[in-house]
């Protein structure tokens, strides 16, 4: 990405542990502005109620179970704001350079708000749907300002050795992951947690 200063770049830090171990943790790896325009944007399309409950499943199968997940969340279009617009670039820009690095054929890009009240989680789930095999990697990037370790909230990423990896929320940390490998929770809060999580996928391969 660009603007990004740090050596290695970040683009190169991302496709790099993606190689080696399937998942990445870059912390503030955007502008703190964009960052905060995204958390601001967030925050007022929940005011004006735009946010919906999320549900689990697919197609007609999909339910509202606030057993399993408790979030609010709104889906990301193309000429929404220029702060969405921007965010949507920087990640087509590590979606080229996964295709040409690591040759993932990556076709698109979905990607939403995601609005936990305090409490509310997600429990462990794996990122793919049973019937459908398109989302390939997983993006998270959190937009919550001095989030300490005692507000919870964590992302809980399930390692293949078994080992559990914790991940503060906090704003400007980006996740990425292979969607079909890691099984993955989110712990409640004590506080409002921000987010905007997305998926790269190939194109289908059955019929649907
Ligand atoms: C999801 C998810 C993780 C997070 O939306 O599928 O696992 O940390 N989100 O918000
Ligand atoms: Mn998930």
């Amino acid at each position: 990405m660009d603007i990004d200063t740090a050596s290695p770049p970040l683009l190169e830090r991302i496709l790099d542990d993606l190689a080696s171990q399937g998942w990445s943790v870059q912390p503030l790896a955007l502008p703190a502005g964009l960052t905060a325009e995204l958390a601001a944007e967030c925050r007022r399309r929940h005011a004006a109620g735009r946010l919906a409950r999320a549900s689990v499943g697919r197609g007609s199968g999909q339910l509202i179970d606030e057993a399993i997940r408790g979030d609010h969340i709104q889906w990301l279009g193309r000429g929404e704001t220029p702060a969405t617009d921007r965010y949507l670039d920087l990640l087509d820009e590590l979606r080229v350079a996964l295709n040409r690095e690591l040759f993932l054929g990556l076709e698109d890009y979905e990607c939403h708000f995601a609005l936990y009240p305090p409490g509310s989680f997600y429990r462990r789930h794996l990122d793919r749907f049973r019937d459908d095999d398109r989302r390939t990697v997983t993006t998270v990037f959190y937009l919550n300002d001095d989030w300490q370790a005692q507000h919870g909230g964590a992302l809980r990423i399930e390692l293949p050795d078994g080992e559990e990896r914790d991940v503060l929320p906090a704003a400007g940390t980006l996740v990425v992951f292979m969607s079909g490998d890691f099984p993955h929770e989110v712990l409640p809060a004590s506080r409002e947690r921000l987010s905007l999580t997305g998926w790269y996928r190939r194109r289908g391969s059955g019929p649907l």
